[in-house]
């Protein structure tokens, strides 16, 4: 099947009693019995499949557990109750037998770098940040840190760059690293990491997947070596994702391949209009001939389709500048998210990367002048537009 049938078959329709509903319900129960105590003694033993209580088995998860499964190609996938839990539990489940150290992209959503210094660096885990699209400095990080987990972003958060998941996979396993790919802005329509090589791929299912700013989700889909000791985890840790969350999310990857095709394309117009535009110094944008990673890009990611995210600088501005071009947005959504079905507008200083000191932010190219724009479904026009009048000139 191709990925946008099984965007909408993958995971649904499994028979229940002598009938089959045609989308998953939300089940809540907390806990589930058996004709017989032998068979639940089977189900909680893992020897026959079915739920036996909600911190481990939900028929509803399960049902998105599947779909992301599928769409990724995992050998299994367990979802949580949000995309950074995610990332704490494919650490955890990487490092429990590896050395307690981290090669990481040196440019990684806020949250995610706070956690490595201060929620794993407290628990004597050390990490080092490397850029990741310069292959030589990531071969000579992982050969003398010996790390127990490679964490990369396959676009990373905000600035864009793209980097060579076959590549470094390869670098990662020589060393027996665990490569873990936070894929949320790519989407498994754009990239699978994990038929390139990586062990664990990382969603916020808040963004694309769920994609209609409605909810809180993370997912984390395994390779075979990885999926018993994640699973363990989740039993054992209980950050599972509810019910009504993974039926909303199930319902928005049913038509993610249709709003992913429109957001790229919405996101390639507006990145070229706002490379012309006088207030505008720097765009960056994958699709750009002159990304930094473009040959990365035409390898790996399917022809026109390179991201729905735009950012750009504002000339000579700071936070007051950028804060009065984003206050005159009309149509466009200040908040802090992405990949849902409007447009949104992020100021990375004040809120994805707040976590991070001035200083850091500056020395990752994060400057005060940046914006980041999730293109959404509208009109491309209505988003351009909008751009128009809040830019002014
Ligand atoms: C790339 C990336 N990874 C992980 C997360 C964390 O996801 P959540 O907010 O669902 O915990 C985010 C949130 O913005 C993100 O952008």
């Amino acid at each position: 099947m191709k990925f946008e049938s099984k965007t909408v078959h993958a995971g649904d329709r499994k028979k229940a009693g002598n009938y089959v509903p045609v989308t998953t319900p939300i089940y809540t129960a907390s806990s589930y019995f058996y004709d017989t105590m032998d068979q639940l003694d089977r189900v909680f033993g893992r020897e026959e499949q079915g739920p036996s209580y909600a911190r481990y088995d939900n028929p509803t998860v399960t049902a998105l557990q599947d779909l992301v499964n599928e769409l990724e190609g995992g050998h299994g996938t367990l979802a949580c109750s949000s995309g950074m839990m995610a990332v704490h539990l494919a650490l955890l489940a990487a490092l429990v037998d590896r050395p307690k150290r981290v090669v990481a992209g040196n440019v990684l959503y806020g949250a995610t770098t706070h956690m490595l210094m201060t929620v794993f660096g407290a628990l004597g885990v050390e990490t080092h940040f490397v850029d990741v699209c310069d292959l030589a400095a990531l071969e000579a990080a992982v050969a003398e840190h010996q790390p127990g987990a490679v964490v990369v972003e396959s676009v990373s958060n905000p600035l864009l760059r793209v980097c060579a998941v076959d590549k470094i996979a390869a670098i990662s396993r020589h060393a027996g690293a665990p490569l873990i790919v936070d894929n949320t802005f790519a989407t498994p329509m754009l990239l699978r990491p994990l038929e390139l090589g990586a062990s664990m791929v990382i969603h916020s299912a808040t963004k694309y997947l769920a994609g209609h700013g409605d909810v809180l989700g993370g997912l984390i889909v395994s390779d075979k070596e990885n999926f018993e000791v994640l699973t363990t985890l989740l039993r054992t840790m209980g950050p599972n994702l509810g019910p009504f969350e993974a039926y909303l999310t199930m319902r928005g990857i049913k038509t993610l391949a249709l709003r992913m095709e429109k957001q790229c394309a919405n996101a390639r117009k507006v990145a070229a209009w706002l490379a012309a535009h006088p207030r505008v110094e720097c765009v960056y944008f994958p699709g750009d001939p002159n990304h930094p990673d473009a040959a990365t890009v035409a390898r790996l990611y399917p022809k026109d389709l390179h991201g729905a995210m735009v950012a750009f600088d504002l000339r000579g501005a700071g936070k007051q500048e950028v804060f009065a071009f984003m206050e005159k947005l009309e149509m466009i959504v200040c908040a802090t998210s992405l990949g849902d079905v409007h447009s949104m507008a992020l100021y990375p200083a004040m809120s994805s990367h707040r976590d991070l000191s001035p200083k850091h932010r500056e020395r990752i190219g994060i400057r005060d002048s940046l914006v980041r724009l999730s293109a959404g479904i509208e009109a491309a026009e209505d988003i351009i537009a909008d751009l128009a009048q809040a830019l002014g000139g």
